[in-house]
């Protein structure tokens, strides 16, 4: 796609909570795609900030003593911390107590109060400290807070509402009209089913003598801004809007608002109504990307469960843990995290695929040639399919990029550093040095520096300090790569000298030993000593035909209640497995789905119906969970 600019923001967040993975990985996601825009010659600005104002500010302030303005400087320092430390590029950080940001929200909201787009009234209703919002009765069920459940507090006063409610026919409309507004699709559709009840006018007054930490409002002393209000206009208050036009026109309609789905009705209801009140453009896209969850709960400071960023950055390097985030998470869906699977894809993917990889070539380059890239000699087969594979990897990027499926850019590129090591192991680089085959030797090295050079450019908006520093060893000099050079294969210059070998990514020795599978892509080895126990050779595991099947139909087992048996189709094969699965899933859950089996199993007869093949699930507690295949894959894929 070709955009003229891009403006990427993040939510600002609350000064009053310390920073975790979830902030962490809102700010690297807006950080990478700015990144890859500016690699593109795009014209980029991403902001990000802090939300001061409110009460959770005010309170907090209370019980440490000092004023709220004293309490948000000192509070917003680890965020200010943290983004430096994480290699975060924001082009500028708006904090909604400047001045700047203040009488953008106070002209914004006179405006809006002359034309009647605000207007005052009495109020009865319920409110919600933790949420600083009301409920109107008939919302708050058992006068708790519909969001967490908590205790309501009753209030009756004079407020200012903003006339929300007159434009849900046009929002419904405008979403409907724009797919691209609100992504992922299910989000939208979220928020298309609370559109389907009446949307009400919006509170934004507090009175100050609740809350006086906040905007006050240019009409009216007493009162301050809700939160909300203030803090959504961040977005264009820091470009200017409205006391610098130029700018402001340079840079909105911002191309993502990246937002958490906590945070989706404020931004895909509120902000949007706002904006055509005040008659200006809505944004292209707004994304909500999932939660981190510790386990199966949501990490927050309140659950004491929180991943502290800064820790994991200093224990295992800001890249590697910036490229965890970035690949682990399927953009839109919830992931879990832990420092297993962290440390399992670091070893995997980056210390033994690409540290490897590069540890490999440059060894020989170091060895045979004198330290200096070699000329290539005329490509055979294997080489032309890393070529390919490497320039498609470029592709598959960029088209992650514009999906918003980063995982599966990541995905692609790891994959082609993994290929490159099968291929060092088909062409054996090692034995042609050593039968001095200096013509095919030569090919094979340069393949392989190529192949780094490309996988290295298109990971360098996720980890650019690692792979500045491998293009350094390979010869490149610190210099950021341009995403146009990525597509194009024989860019390094036969002739140059190489760089310091460094070993980029040291490998992490796991807790346990047992913990990590060996690396599924590794060529199988013999293993050297004696056998552990409970290891199995290669040969064992794929004596087990694991593939893909398509759930065709599904039902319950007659008198058997955990039971269900299921139709699927195994490539051109239809068969019928029965599984214990009914207490988990529904039957209509599982039709269309993908999931794995075990295809050459024997056939049994459970309860009287044939089974022919199991499927895999995770026991998760009393749980269990079936694992389903990821993305567009037919039925009878092998699964290795
Ligand atoms: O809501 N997983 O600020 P906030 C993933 N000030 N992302 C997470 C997360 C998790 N477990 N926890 C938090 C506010 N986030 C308002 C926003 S915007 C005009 C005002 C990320 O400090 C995610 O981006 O509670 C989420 O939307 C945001 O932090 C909420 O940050
Ligand atoms: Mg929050």
């Amino acid at each position: 796609m070709n955009r003229k600019s891009f403006y990427v923001t993040t939510p600002i967040y609350y000064v009053n909570d310390a920073p975790h993975i979830g902030h962490a990985y809102t700010t690297i996601l807006a950080d990478v795609l700015a990144r890859y825009h500016r690699l593109l010659g795009v014209p980029t600005r991403f902001l990000t900030g802090s939300d001061e104002h409110g009460q959770k500010v005010q309170r907090a302030a209370e019980k440490a003593g000092v004023t709220p303005q004293a309490h948000a400087d000192r509070t917003v320092v680890h965020f200010l911390d943290l983004w430096r430390k994480l290699g975060v590029t924001n082009d500028d950080f708006i904090r909604t107590t400047e001045p700047r940001h203040v009488q953008s929200v106070q002209k914004i909201l006179a405006g809006l109060y002359e034309r009647g787009e605000i207007y005052r009234a009495e109020y009865d209703g319920w409110y919600c400290v933790p949420c600083e919002r009301f409920f109107m009765e008939k919302d708050a069920q058992d006068l708790k807070c519909p969001e967490y459940g908590r205790t309501l507090e009753k209030l009756t006063e004079s407020n200012y509402f903003f006339r929300m409610g007159k434009y849900q026919e046009w929002l419904v409309e405008y979403i409907h009209d724009h797919p691209k507004f609100i992504q992922p699709d299910f989000r939208r559709n979220e928020t298309l089913g609370f559109l389907q009840k009446k949307l009400n006018d919006l509170c934004i007054s507090r009175s100050k003598k609740r809350l006086s930490w906040g905007i006050e409002l240019p009409f009216d002393r007493d009162y301050v801004t809700y939160v909300w209000f203030d803090a959504l206009v961040n977005y264009i208050s820091a470009i200017g809007y409205p006391g610098d036009p130029g700018m402001f026109a340079r840079w909105w309609p911002a191309s993502y608002h990246l937002i958490g789905k906590d945070i989706l009705t404020t931004h895909t209801v509120y902000w949007p109504v706002m904006l055509k009140a005040m008659n200006l453009p809505m944004p292209e896209t707004v994304f909500a990307h999932g939660w981190w969850l510790l386990g199966d709960s949501k990490m927050s400071k309140s659950a004491g469960n929180v991943v502290n960023p800064m820790d994991m950055a200093e224990k295992y390097g800001v890249d590697a843990f910036r490229y965890f985030l970035m690949a682990e998470m399927v953009l839109g869906q919830d992931a879990s995290f832990s420092e297993d699977a962290f440390v399992r894809r670091y070893n995997a993917d980056l210390a033994n695929d690409l540290g490897n990889l590069l540890s490999r070539v440059m060894k020989i380059v170091a060895s045979n040639c004198g330290g200096i890239l070699p000329a290539p000699g005329p490509e055979g087969e294997p080489e032309q399919v890393l070529r390919e594979a490497a320039i498609g990897a470029a592709g598959a990027m960029e088209r992650s990029i514009e999906a918003m499926r980063l995982d599966q850019g990541l995905g692609a590129v790891a994959g082609v550093a993994r290929e490159a090591n099968r291929y060092l192991e088909k062409r054996q680089p090692w034995t042609l040095a050593k039968e001095k085959r200096a013509d095919e030797l030569n090919t094979v090295l340069y393949t392989a520096a190529e192949t780094l050079r490309i996988v290295s450019g298109l990971l360098y908006p996720v980890m650019p300090g690692k792979m500045l520093e491998l293009r350094e060893v390979l010869g490149m000099g610190a210099r950021e790569p341009a995403i146009a050079d990525l597509k194009v294969w024989g860019l390094l210059k036969p002739g140059t000298a190489a760089g310091a070998m460094r070993i980029l990514f040291p490998k992490v020795l796991p807790k346990a030993e047992t913990d990590v599978p060996a690396p599924a892509a590794a060529a199988p080895k013999k293993a050297p000593g004696p056998a552990v126990p409970g290891v199995i050779e290669y040969g064992d595991f794929a004596k087990v035909q694991l593939k893909t099947a398509r759930v065709l139909a599904a039902e319950k087992v007659e008198g058997a209640d955990k039971l269900l048996k299921l139709q699927i189709e195994v490539g051109a094969e239809k068969r019928q497995i029965v599984a214990g699965i009914a207490q988990f899933y529904k039957p209509e859950e599982l039709i269309g789905r993908t999931i794995v089996i075990v295809a050459n199993l024997k056939p049994a007869v459970i309860r009287g119906v044939e089974s022919n093949g199991m499927l895999l699930a995770a026991a998760v507690g009393k749980d269990l969970r079936i694992v389903m295949v990821d993305g567009e894959v037919p039925s009878g894929a092998a699964i290795r």
